[in-house]
């Protein structure tokens, strides 16, 4: 059986650790440095194994001294937004905890997957790659699934459709940055420029830039964590089973889309080997200017990270 485990039993990581658990894809390390936390969170999940019927085991800990040999390890260790705040705002706290955390991790699971969830999420995502020391192909970011699924959402919403047959686009930065790309977004197959005007379109990218920020503003205490949960969980399962499939996640660029050096959302092919392959798609003047735009936002931060 597969091994994932998930740093931060908080919100997203214990929703995300159920999530596997019910659908029975691994076992499951929770660790967070929170004394009780993340084996109360464990064994609060192994008590709906009975109802649920899953046979993957839930285990939490302080320490790091399960989490040896890994197939993948998430990592939701950090502090979430409260209203008010950017994802930007959180770096300089973020970025030590997730220091902090891919040290042991890389020494103890040399061979793991790395899914960063841990906000500003292209910023760790980069963190996390050179601090590990790990090929590009074993470290990425979750932002892409979760941007694309809240795009899905309300167009789905808007046309009356069911959210599952609309296959956006989005890239850039997981933040105000965030390129969400309507052109390249299709309905059952038709393009969504048949339903929608250029202007509803654009209302719906909006409402998708700020999609993390409605949620912050209405729960008031944290950011959203069953929707990231979810989009953890796809990307978990296409490596597990080698599903190889085309999502999007911020990887590390070595000269796609014209960038480099850095961490930004782009579609991918997601299998065993991790990332498989990175698709390159033909964007148009104002499309590039807005993608240049989210480069030069995540950059001024991976800056200030001081690597
Ligand atoms: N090692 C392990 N766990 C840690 C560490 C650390 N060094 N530092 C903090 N944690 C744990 C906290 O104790 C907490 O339980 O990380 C957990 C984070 O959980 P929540 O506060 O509930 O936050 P959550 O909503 O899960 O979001 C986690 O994901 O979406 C992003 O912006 C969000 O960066 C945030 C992360």
């Amino acid at each position: 059986m597969a091994k994932v485990t998930i740093v931060g039993a908080g919100n997203v990581g214990a929703t995300a650790a159920h999530l596997i658990a019910l659908k029975n894809l691994a076992n499951v390390v929770l660790v967070d440095v929170v004394e009780g936390l993340a084996r109360g969170k464990a064994l609060d999940i192994m008590q709906s194994a009975a109802i649920e019927g899953f046979s993957v085991s839930v285990v939490g800990s302080e320490d790091y001294g399960l989490v040896d040999g890994s197939d993948i390890v998430v990592i939701t260790a950090g502090v979430p937004r409260r209203p008010g705040m950017t994802r930007e705002e959180l770096l300089s706290t973020n970025a030590s905890i997730v220091k902090d955390v891919v040290e042991h991790i890389s020494s103890r699971c040399p061979n793991a997957i790395i899914i960063v969830v841990t906000n500003p999420l292209d910023a760790m995502s980069y963190l996390a790659y050179k601090v590990s020391g790990f090929p590009r192909e074993r470290v990425m970011g979750m932002a892409g699934v979760l941007d694309a699924a809240r795009f899905s959402y309300f167009i789905g919403e808007k046309l009356g459709v069911h959210p599952s047959g609309v296959n956006p686009c989005v890239l850039g930065s997981h933040g105000e940055a965030m390129v969400p790309i309507a052109r390249f977004t299709t309905v059952y197959g038709v393009p969504l420029s048949k339903f929608l005007k250029d202007e509803e379109m654009e209302d719906l990218e909006e409402r998708t830039r700020k999609g993390g920020a409605e949620i912050v503003s209405l729960l008031k205490k944290g950011s959203a964590f069953y929707a990231p949960a979810s989009s953890i969980v796809h990307m978990v399962k296409s490596i597990l089973l080698d599903e190889k499939k085309l999502l999007y996640a911020s990887v590390y660029l070595e000269g796609e889309y014209g960038f480099k050096d850095v961490f930004m959302g782009v579609p991918v092919v997601l299998g065993k080997g991790g990332v498989e392959k990175v698709v390159e798609l033909e964007l148009e003047e104002r499309e590039r200017r807005r993608l240049e735009d989210a480069y030069t936002s995540i950059k001024s931060l991976i800056d200030r990270l001081e690597l």
